[in-house]
């Protein structure tokens, strides 16, 4: 990682304190982004900054992935979304975040070598698929077989890089993997390997959809989809289940370990698994006859815990680039699959009616990446349950990116946010036989 002194810009902030002026640094990032550098702020004053949620809070600095929500910009190592989603495979983007450029021909076919050697999961890690209860999430499954990984592959223990390349491809495949093993084992289907002949995403769609009756035919259309969505959700800098791989990580803990974590913290409803929440909010819907006007007003209603899923973003105050992307690539798949899918008009008038009310307006809130995702998952065939999965393998190249650059960080330290506590003073302690209720 660069020197983070080259972006101190020598300018400060003044802060009065109880008649003491700190002068705090002011940094400034390659995209212009500033911040006011407040590492000595406790040492220097006696005083902490509050901020729940870390909404004006920056963690770290970091050279993966740069957002500007007001413009609706996403760029990873520099490149734009929207370039990478049309021009490269899923593969090449997971490599661009590991490796900080994209690779060259030779670097891609070891990069694809490496997914190709590491596809199988070790055969007595199947066996933990049939002591699953039946009804098991499978965000729950993934997130257990990523960390029994660890035992597997100990060599991790010592020093958290070695050999983070084979890691890294060792993951990425694996996940794979696991997430298909653990579909069919649902469906009480025979498992089906990876192939040598295929690429991850037509692998993967195999290993999901093959069947010894019904042969699966791998479209190269829906490959393209498939390499698209996983793109679009492969990093998106210091979000909630990125920032968790990054203090998990922070604590000395192997890679599988930080990255089940960030499984677990994807899992919410208000992050990854809300594109789980919007299928399950357009059905609800379809099912109370399209009454539109009723969702729109208890999702507006304070006093109604209803909120629109795949709605509002605490980074894009405009369109999320990606549900831009997103929202293109579902006409385009499912007139391909010749799908017609009554959610999709559902949602987009929703949008529709959003987009023109004043409760949406006021506080800047438009389609996230997962408003228009389930849909493109459905009528590719992958179960609704397992939608959040499917954020996981994309965004599972951008967790290893954040763990590695935390660990090359020369700054690194272990994640510890103090508080402001607001609990008992200082009492006498009392014995039992003198407590009242
Ligand atoms: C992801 O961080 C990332 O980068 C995440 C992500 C990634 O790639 O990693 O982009 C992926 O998680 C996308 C977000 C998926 N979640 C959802 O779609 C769930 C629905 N959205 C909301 O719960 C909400 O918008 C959040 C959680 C996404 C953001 O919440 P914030 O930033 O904490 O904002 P807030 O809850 O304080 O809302 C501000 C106001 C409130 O109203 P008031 O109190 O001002 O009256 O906006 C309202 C909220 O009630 N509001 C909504 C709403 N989202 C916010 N009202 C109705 N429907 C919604 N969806």
């Amino acid at each position: 990682m660069k020197k983070p002194d080259r972006y101190a810009t020598g300018r400060t902030a003044q802060l009065d304190l109880d008649g003491k002026i700190l002068h705090l640094p002011i940094i400034e990032g390659s995209e212009g982004e500033r911040a006011i550098d407040i590492r000595s702020l406790r040492a220097d004053s006696g005083f902490i900054t509050l901020d729940s949620g870390y909404t004006n809070t920056g963690s770290c600095f970091s050279e993966i992935t740069y957002l500007d929500g007001e413009q609706g910009i996403l760029n990873y190592r520099g490149y734009d979304i929207k370039e990478l989603a049309e021009r490269c495979t899923f593969v090449e983007v997971a490599y661009l975040l590991l490796h900080s450029s994209l690779p060259t021909r030779e670097e891609l076919d070891h990069f694809r070598h490496l997914l190709g050697q590491y596809a199988l999961i070790h055969e007595d890690m199947i066996h933990f698929f049939d002591h699953f209860p039946p009804n098991a999430t499978p965000m729950s499954i993934l997130s257990s077989m990523v960390n029994v990984l660890c035992n597997f592959y100990p060599e991790m223990g010592e020093d958290p890089l070695q050999d983070i390349d084979v890691t890294s491809a060792r993951l990425i495949s694996k996940i794979r993997t696991i997430a298909s093993f653990s579909y069919k084992k649902s469906m009480g289907h025979p498992l089906v390997y990876p192939k040598a002949d295929l690429s991850y995403c037509g692998n993967f769609l195999n290993m999901m959809f093959d069947s010894p009756v019904r042969p699966y035919v791998v479209r190269p259309e829906v490959v393209v989809t498939l390499n698209k969505l996983l793109i679009l959700h492969a990093d998106h800098e210091q979000n909630c289940s990125t920032s968790t791989v990054r203090i998990v990580g922070s604590a000395g803990v192997n890679l599988y370990a930080s990255i089940s974590a960030g499984i677990n913290a994807l899992w919410g409803p208000l992050h990854g698994g809300a594109n789980e929440a919007v299928i399950k909010m357009l059905e609800t819907i379809h099912k109370d006859k399209d009454n539109l006007k009723k969702y729109i007003a208890k999702a507006k209603d304070r006093n109604d815990p209803f909120r629109l899923s795949g709605f509002g973003h605490r980074v894009y105050k405009t369109y999320d680039p990606r549900a831009l992307i997103l929202k293109e690539a579902c006409d385009e798949t499912l007139k391909v699959l010749n799908v017609n899918d009554p959610l999709l008009d559902i949602a987009r008038e929703i949008e529709e009616i959003a987009l023109n009310d004043q409760y949406f307006i006021e506080r800047n809130l438009y389609p996230n990446v997962d408003f228009y995702s389930g849909i493109i998952y459905r009528a590719i065939g992958i179960p609704t349950n397992m939608f959040t999965v499917m954020f996981a393998l994309g965004r599972l190249p951008g967790w290893i990116a954040h763990w590695k650059e935390m660990q090359e960080d020369p700054m690194r330290r272990i994640g510890r946010p103090r508080q402001i506590y607001i609990g008992p003073r200082r009492r006498p302690f009392v014995p039992i036989d003198q407590r009242s209720p």
